[in-house]
């Protein structure tokens, strides 16, 4: 939440544990990585995010980022600050919340947008933030990495992410992955198993990994991979 107000109801610190984290304290944790919150490309996970607290000053200190190396051109600043709200992700259990921060989020996006480019502003932009914003705050329990439902029960869908990679001037290319193959501690596992099968893809629980062919490591596999679009067009 904007203000300093920590907790919302007793039910939901009783039933979620949910008390938000005040503004002296965000700026104190983010500072110990302050060199990387003022990175414009630079990812984050906030796996309990609430209403995005920590995301909502990290995203304002890439954007001013992004306003100190691209001040004189319309078009980087645009560019540079999309891939600064592509990259920040959150997990939450509450939909209410999830639905605060993406709104919080885009707020803070659009205010420097707006502030910046004034007339060259594009809706289209406006739009595609939005859509990454969508698929980057998503309401999922962060202990058991599954997506859950409007009762804040566990389905039995992953939580997949996009992640954005900017390929060419202007381009943007999609993939999705599982967030528990994403943090799957087992690589080692798969090493050796990939190692005994030549067919390391039919092997056992292996479908979501794969062998990076430049270092020969196991990497996780998207589930799915989109062909680079326009940054303005990936909501089409
Ligand atoms: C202590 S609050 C912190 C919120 C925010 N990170 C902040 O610092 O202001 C914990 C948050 O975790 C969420 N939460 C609780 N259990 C969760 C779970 N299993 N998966 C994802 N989020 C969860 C709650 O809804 C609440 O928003």
């Amino acid at each position: 939440m904007s203000t300093e107000r920590q907790v919302k109801s007793r039910e939901r610190v009783a039933d979620h544990g949910e008390v938000f984290t005040a503004e002296r304290e965000v700026n104190a944790m983010l500072d110990l990585v302050k060199q990387e919150t003022e990175r414009i490309d630079s990812r984050f996970l906030e796996p309990a995010c609430g209403d995005g607290n920590f995301l909502a000053e990290i995203l304002r200190r890439k954007l001013n980022a992004v306003e100190a190396r691209y001040k004189k051109s319309a078009a980087d600043y645009e560019k540079y600050a999309v891939l600064a709200a592509s990259s920040i992700y959150g997990v939450d259990i509450l939909q209410d919340n999830v639905e605060e921060c993406r709104k919080r989020l885009f707020g803070i996006w659009d205010e420097a947008y707006t502030a910046h480019c004034k007339n060259e502003c594009r809706e289209e932009v406006r739009e595609a933030v939005r859509y990454i914003l969508d698929r980057n705050i998503l309401c999922g329990n962060a202990l058991t990495l599954k997506k859950v439902n409007a009762a804040g029960e566990d389905t039995d869908d992953p939580i997949i992410f996009s992640e954005w990679v900017f390929t060419g001037k202007s381009s943007v290319k999609r993939s999705d992955y599982r967030l528990d193959v994403l943090m799957n501690e087992n690589q080692d596992e798969f090493n050796y198993q990939a190692q005994l099968s030549l067919f390391a893809e039919e092997a056992n629980g292996m479908a979501n990994w794969m062998i990076d062919p430049e270092t020969g490591k196991s990497i996780p596999k998207p589930v799915r991979e989109y062909s680079p679009v326009y940054y303005w067009k990936i909501q089409q």
